[in-house]
């Protein structure tokens, strides 16, 4: 395992998402970590950038011990830095940042006075390279006992190593696509100088995961968790399923602002498809009757939809676990299922902390209350991309696997204003027009989301030779990264007119369609 020790970097979980691509496995922590807290040796050290000068007075520092585990490190950024001021203090210049590309000119050693180890960072690559900068801090001497590796016209220490010892530091980034060849440094330094194996794969991580899960429940022991129909809760579910079969208790609650039909789909794929031992509770009408009313607060209809969730999640899982006690195979429902992914992982534990709530993500974080539950979260190494692959692995289909993101609220959040089953009917026939043409057309992995919301507004219109006084459709799609910023999609014109004659003439009290045209920022993605 390679440590990733997390200086706040907007790149840092990508240090660790390049590094398992090499097949070499990977883990980040804060860099505020005691090592000897770890209970395992990593095979090497990376420090990561991140926002600070290490002459300010709250600049965090690595625990020094880290230099006596004797295992290779390499400083990236601010890592360099942090590096050059725990050699020597005074080599820093806080001169005007850098920020974009840049060209790098490798210096190599050959078997010189540093013995050739020095040269292994930039093995087999260019002496050119292209690079990616962003920092405000350089060098601007060399701590004793380190040369210079790599410069650039701006950075003369653009990457340094010691003469003696496997130190390393550069100052541009390697795990950003806009540095081409990175991946290859990244590559030299764990696997030829730290030596890591080269056998982290996902095939590998469900048999690990399977013994891991069966380790920890034991064999009478019970599991419950939640079930949405996205991809992060069925594959935890499926991988719960394969280790532990019926004693793992999968539940979906239909809140009744779902999509169309989809309460009855999901049934249909994860216990027809999936032999996964499913509860569906319909608490369509407890939903919608707590909505009533609720006008123009989005917040407080994502309170009343969480809090209600809770309520019924509890109740159910009451109830089976009563069941599960009163039959003879049965343990003590001891577990709880989260899918959590290693991005939730790193917001929580990441040194600048939680990132600002813009809007209160619902999870399932409350449920534990009252319960003494134990949580159980096998996702919670894996990124996104690897869910996918994961789920593709443990025969979940691909339109599961690929499915958009859907919020825990629901159309709840996509009907401006009030929620009553006549909107939710609306909505419902809009999106699945929309998403069902997106699909037809190509398009759906193209996009990362898209949906229909309906305005509170009505417009006026002419359908046969009548006036018609009717609501209003927004479409909205959109493609990103990072669901952090987005941008909206560039559908054709044919595409769009396709998409709004359907939705007019099939959806009963729509008479106009817009497309929303708002990037994030300053938009959301969803629209409340
Ligand atoms: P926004 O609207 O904040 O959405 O740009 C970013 C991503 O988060 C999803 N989202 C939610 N998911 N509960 C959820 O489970 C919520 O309350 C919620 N609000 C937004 C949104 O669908 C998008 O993928």
């Amino acid at each position: 395992t390679i440590l990733v020790l997390d200086f706040g970097s907007q790149y840092s979980h990508l240090i660790t998402r390049r590094l398992r691509e090499l097949n070499v496995y990977s883990e980040m922590l804060p860099c505020t970590q005691k090592l000897s807290e770890l209970s395992w040796i990593p095979k090497g050290v990376i420090l990561s950038g991140g926002p600070y000068s290490v002459y300010w007075d709250e600049a965090p520092h690595v625990d020094p011990a880290v230099y006596d585990l004797n295992v290779p490190i390499l400083g990236i950024c601010y890592g360099l830095q942090e590096i050059a001021w725990q050699f020597g203090k005074n080599v820093l210049a806080g001169e005007k940042r850098e920020f974009g590309h840049a060209y790098l000119t490798v210096e190599r050693h050959g078997d010189g006075d540093a013995g050739g180890h020095v040269d292994t960072l930039f093995k087999g690559l260019e002496d050119d390279m292209e690079v990616w900068m962003s920092h405000g801090d350089k060098l601007s001497h060399l701590p004793d006992d380190f040369i210079t590796i790599a410069t650039t016209s701006n950075a003369p220490f653009a990457g340094m190593a010691h003469k003696s010892k496997p130190l390393y530091g550069i100052q541009f980034h390697p795990e950003v696509t806009h540095t081409p060849k990175g991946k290859f440094l990244l590559k030299n330094f764990a696997v030829d100088i730290c030596k890591a194996r080269t056998d982290w794969t996902m095939g590998k991580f469900v048999d690990q995961e399977i013994a891991r899960i069966r380790a920890l429940v034991g064999g009478k022991g019970q599991v419950i968790g939640a079930v949405s129909g996205g991809v992060d809760s069925t594959v935890a579910a499926k991988l719960m399923q394969e280790a532990i079969g019926e004693r793992f208790h999968a539940v979906l609650v239909d809140n009744g602002v779902l999509r169309l039909n989809e309460a009855k789909q999901v049934k249909e794929t994860l216990t027809a498809g999936l032999g996964i031992n499913l509860t569906v509770v319909d608490a369509s009408e407890r939903f919608l009757g707590r909505l009533k009313g609720v006008m123009d607060d989005p917040e407080k209809k994502r309170k009343i939809i969480g809090n209600t969730f809770i309520e019924v999640f509890q109740e159910t899982a009451k109830k089976i676990a009563e069941e599960a006690h009163g039959s003879d195979k049965a343990g003590e429902i001891e577990w709880l299922l989260q899918g959590t992914l290693y991005p939730d992982v790193i917001e929580s534990i990441s040194f600048k902390g939680p990132s600002a709530t813009i809007k209160t993500h619902h999870n399932v974080g409350g449920l534990l209350e009252g319960m003494h539950l134990k949580l159980i979260e096998p996702l919670r190494e894996l990124f996104k991309d690897e869910v996918r692959e994961l789920g593709t692995n443990l025969g979940i289909p691909e339109d599961l696997v690929w499915r958009h993101p859907f919020p825990g609220p629901g159309i709840a959040i996509r009907i401006l204003g009030e929620v009553t089953a006549e909107q939710v009917r609306i909505a419902r026939e809009a999106d699945y027009i929309f998403i069902e043409e997106i699909k037809a057309a190509g398009l759906y992995r193209n996009i990362s989301q898209a949906f229909a919301a309906l305005l509170p507004v009505k417009a006026v219109g002419v359908m046969g030779d009548k006036r018609v006084h009717d609501q209003v459709i927004a479409l909205r799609a959109v493609e990103t990264s990072d669901f952090m910023t987005a941008d909206w999609y560039p559908f054709d014109g044919a595409f769009l007119k396709k998409v709004s004659r359907r939705i007019v003439n099939e959806v009963n009290g729509v008479c106009r369609v817009v497309y929303d045209i708002t990037s994030k920022p300053p938009g959301t993605i969803e629209m409340e």
